[in-house]
């Protein structure tokens, strides 16, 4: 029996996703048409050995279960949030909820950061661990990044052959390998007497009482970094292994690379799951005759959006639940939440369009992507900050929060509207609060 671990981290993470975080936990943002770690679960049920999946982190309860729920009744699989009291960092919640992960004797489990998406070759990558030396505690999926950006990025030295890790640094600060950790992990058992040595050798360290009583934040001895505090020392030890992938990989920090993930995964459909893409004049719903627009692929289309038959939607296109498309819209390389409106004529680049917003007739609502160089060999999306050295925004995509008004009309560029504004005038640059 195998299970997954997903880490999606809590409210005070995700700042850079704002304001697409305010009103949704960052973990459930829909990239084609599914919640970030609904991507998670569908590969983790790919495989039959696995039998549960423990999505870890500081979100409310209440604003997990919901979630949880629906994925309990889809995959045949158990689901659980488990909650950490504060932050335990990457590796404390493993610990404190050891006995929930040891619970039924697993062979081994998988660490997920919840941030990243890909097509994870989980398959690939536990039959690579299992054929390790039984010394080994973890394998680290990895890929291959520019010089420049693998500073981003845990880095690792290993033997090309045995996979072993000699050296593995979090993001340094000059130069160690372009190899890089993708925050997907296959650990054996064995990790917990790890995991509890550092526990209690920090114990020794800070006062207990503080620890127990409260003074202090509760941080000192549970928060465990499982970068620097597991990998770093594991590395040079027969403990550590890495397995290269040639799969698309990306973190997903940024709104832009929101985009960037949404082109991929609808891309992925086409092998995973073809039925989700609309299909050039696919007829939509049972008996309405409502043949959809012209789509250019890759294109997903909640089933319970209206969608005017004059529209031009994509590529790279997601349509969520309850979305109106007025009469000839265009739609490309965007995000539309549910339940926006886009009136007639409107045309919608490079962005995203938040809940229950709605965009007037005759508008235009434009980004600037921010892909990786495609003439960089192994370049990966950057996560550029939200404003440059002169203090000026970066041109990013255009983010439209929950419930805006476009009125007709107006042109938006490169702007992030927060929620429930009602614009009055076109903007360019600008974040409007
Ligand atoms: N449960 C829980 N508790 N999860 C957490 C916590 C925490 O206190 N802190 C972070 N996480 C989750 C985040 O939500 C994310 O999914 C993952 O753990 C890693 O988060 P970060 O701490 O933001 O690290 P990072 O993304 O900058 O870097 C990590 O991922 C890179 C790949 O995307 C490192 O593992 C790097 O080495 C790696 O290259
Ligand atoms: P490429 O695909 O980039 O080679 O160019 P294209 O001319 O096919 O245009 P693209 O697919 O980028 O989509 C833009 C389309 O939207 C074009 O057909 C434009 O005529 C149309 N368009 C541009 N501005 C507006 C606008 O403000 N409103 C509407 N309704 N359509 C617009």
């Amino acid at each position: 029996m195998l299970k997954a671990i997903i880490l999606i981290g809590g409210p005070q993470k995700g700042t850079r996703f704002r304001p697409l975080s305010l009103d949704t936990p960052k973990p459930l943002f829909p990239v084609a048409g599914r919640p970030i770690i609904q991507h998670h679960i569908e590969a983790c049920v790919q495989l039959p050995e696995l039998k549960e999946i423990l999505i870890i982190g500081y979100y409310q309860q209440s604003q997990m279960e919901g979630f949880v729920g629906d994925m309990q009744n889809l995959y045949s699989i158990n689901i659980r949030y488990l909650q950490e009291f504060t932050s335990l960092g990457t590796a404390g919640g493993m610990y404190h909820f050891r006995d929930q992960i040891r619970a039924g004797n697993p062979r081994a489990f998988f660490v997920l950061n919840g941030d990243v998406c890909a097509d994870f070759p989980l398959q690939e990558l536990y039959s690579f661990h299992t054929q390790r030396p039984s010394s080994a505690l973890v394998t680290i999926m990895s890929t291959e990044a520019t010089h420049q950006q693998s500073l981003h990025y845990g880095c690792l030295v290993f033997d090309r052959t045995s996979g072993a890790v000699s050296h593995y640094v979090e993001k340094p600060s000059s130069y160690v390998s372009t190899y890089i950790n993708c925050g997907v992990y296959v650990c054996s058992m064995d990790i917990f007497t790890k995991l509890a040595q550092i526990f209690h050798a920090k114990g020794e360290e800070y006062s207990c009482v503080s620890y127990c009583n409260g003074n202090g934040n509760g941080k000192e001895q549970g928060h465990i970094k499982w970068e620097q505090e597991v990998l770093t020392p594991l590395a040079g030890t027969d403990m550590l292994y890495a397995m290269p992938v040639p799969n698309w990989w990306s973190q997903l920090k940024t709104a832009g690379s929101a985009i960037y993930a949404n082109r991929h995964y609808l891309a992925l459909y086409k092998k995973t799951h073809p039925e989700r893409l609309a299909n050039v004049g696919t007829k939509r719903g049972e008996g309405d005759g409502n043949l959809i627009c012209t789509i250019l692929p890759d294109v997903y289309v909640h089933p319970s959006a209206t969608v005017h038959h004059s529209a031009v939607l994509g590529p790279n296109v997601a349509i969520g639940p309850g979305v109106t498309i007025g009469p000839g819209v265009r739609i490309r390389e965007s995000i539309i939440l549910e339940q926006a409106q886009i009136k007639d004529h409107t045309l919608i680049l490079h962005s995203i369009v938040g809940r229950g917003s709605t965009i007037g007739a005759w508008a235009r609502v434009e980004g600037t992507p921010s892909d990786p160089d495609p003439n960089k060999p192994f370049a990966k999306m950057e996560n550029p900050p939200l404003f440059n050295n002169e203090g000026k925004l970066n041109p990013s995509i255009t983010i439209l929060g929950c419930f805006v008004q476009i009125p007709a009309e107006k042109i938006l560029l490169n702007s992030i509207v927060l929620p429930h504004k009602e614009l009055s005038r076109s903007f360019k640059n600008e974040i409007i609060l």
